[in-house]
């Protein structure tokens, strides 16, 4: 059977993986589209790399392997007529946006991992894909190779989704641990993992959140058919975490993990990437090093966990190359005959408001450094109790040798965030308290 000719737009670490993957494993992967895929074009700034991998030969400033045209001029690509699929790997909201839609103009299936794009621009990109009948799959978004979009999309259907908390970043997993098994603090676990190229060289994207909050974005639309809303998400990273923080919510049972959290409420979506507490005992929270791990609450299946690499060049490429097997096995069918791009027909999108962070009601972990005497702990409670917060668990620490201020440690049940600042503000305020109060949000991920 004819084969379906593949475009890809960068051959960098994931572009790689899925050139080698799809040689690899080229006859399992043709048993199972029901034809050849093959990549007719790639196109790199660096041809010498693109050369490389495709083991292709230059001749008049353009590359050729026989089978495969390689190239500097990335919209050759897309205005090629013999490209069915466009496979866009270059990340960014630039020139991968232009790229995209001038691809879709031309009447291509797109496969890309771009979550940034999908996440700030998703809205327009699959409008574009509907209208020109044409498919976008981007199951390398988030997660990596977890089959996350997949399940989202097609294995869990049936249910009304009530939540997803994922560990969909790897780096800040990786920085967590090491502190957690070593007590290191955040600044040199940074630099161990920038060292060993866990970390990027600017891992500001990472470290501050942002990543997991593109990848939150994109699971929350799929969850409950509206629209991506990445403007609206909360985030906050992990870099002025504190390393005692770990310690002492391992004392009272739980770890600490960065969450990217979406959840239907009453009221609206939350939509959050924060550090969490979880209770040590859930399998979530002994997801270590740079695993990724995601865990989605439906209401027929109950709790569902998927487990596996976020990142790397095969992980990443098994995520490529089972969009360009789906792609393929739908090339020919009838556009209203597919998936919906988010999982629900784009006529039947719902438009449920995404809460401020004010709104979301979730448990907290408040450290705070009070001096050791009659009646503190008194006033504390007595604010809390005046906002409505009721307490879970309190600790109070030894003081130090000759110290006159211990640390106290708080756990409350669930409240409103904006009870719990104004609850914050006040305890500030008595003289009692030294410094700010540390506050970390908590989710049992029970129910
Ligand atoms: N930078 C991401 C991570 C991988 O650390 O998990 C790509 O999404």
């Amino acid at each position: 059977m004819k084969a379906i000719n593949v475009g890809l737009i960068g051959i960098g670490t994931v572009g790689g993986g899925t050139f080698t993957v799809l040689q690899r494993n080229a006859e399992e992967i043709t048993r199972r589209a029901g034809r050849p895929i093959r990549i007719t074009v790639v196109a790199d700034k660096n041809l010498e790399l693109a050369q490389k991998i495709t083991g292709g030969q230059v001749t008049g400033g353009q590359v050729s392997n026989g089978k495969c045209r390689i190239t500097d001029d990335a919209f050759s690509v897309v205005n090629d007529p013999e490209v069915d699929i466009v496979v866009e790997l270059i990340g960014g909201y630039g020139v991968a946006k232009e790229l995209v839609l001038k691809a879709i103009a031309n009447g291509k299936h797109v496969v890309t991992a771009n979550k940034a794009l999908l996440a700030t621009h998703g809205n327009e990109i699959f409008k574009a894909a509907q209208d020109r009948g044409v498919m976008v799959a981007f199951e390398a978004a988030v997660a990596g190779g977890i089959p996350i979009i997949k399940a989202l999309r097609e294995g869990l259907t049936a249910n009304r989704i009530e939540w997803i908390a994922g560990i969909i970043n790897g780096t800040t997993n990786f920085i967590l641990s090491e502190m957690r098994d070593k007590g290191l603090s955040f600044d040199t676990v940074l630099k161990e993992a920038q060292r060993l190229g866990y970390a990027e060289a600017d891992p500001t994207f990472d470290i501050e959140g942002v990543d997991a909050a593109h990848k939150i974005t994109i699971l929350s639309a799929l969850a409950f058919g509206i629209p991506m809303q990445f403007d609206k998400a909360y985030i906050e990273g992990i870099s002025k975490l504190d390393a005692i923080d770990i310690k002492y919510a391992e004392q009272l049972g739980y770890r600490i993990k960065l969450l990217g959290i979406t959840k239907r409420t009453p009221e609206g979506v939350e939509l959050r990437v924060h550090p969490t507490l979880i209770p040590s005992k859930r399998l979530i929270a002994n997801v270590e090093g740079a695993m990724n791990a995601v865990l989605v609450q439906g209401d027929a299946v109950g709790a569902t966990l998927y487990y596996g690499k976020g990142a790397g060049a095969e992980p990443t490429a098994s995520a490529v190359i089972a969009d360009l097997v789906d792609v393929t096995r739908m090339h020919t069918a009838d556009p209203e005959h597919r998936v919906p791009h988010l999982a629900f027909q784009p006529n039947a999108m719902a438009d449920l408001k995404i809460l401020t962070m004010d709104e979301v009601q979730t448990s907290y972990y408040l450290r705070l450094r009070v001096a050791d005497k009659p009646g503190v702990l008194a006033d504390i409670t007595r604010i809390l109790a005046d906002e409505q917060i009721s307490i879970d668990a309190v600790i109070q620490k030894e003081p130090g040798e000759g110290e006159t201020q211990t640390d106290l440690i708080m756990l409350t049940h669930q409240t409103r965030e904006k009870r719990i600042n104004a609850a914050i503000a006040k305890i500030e305020a008595l003289g009692v308290v030294a410094g700010k109060v540390t506050k970390l949000r908590l989710e049992e991920l029970g129910k």
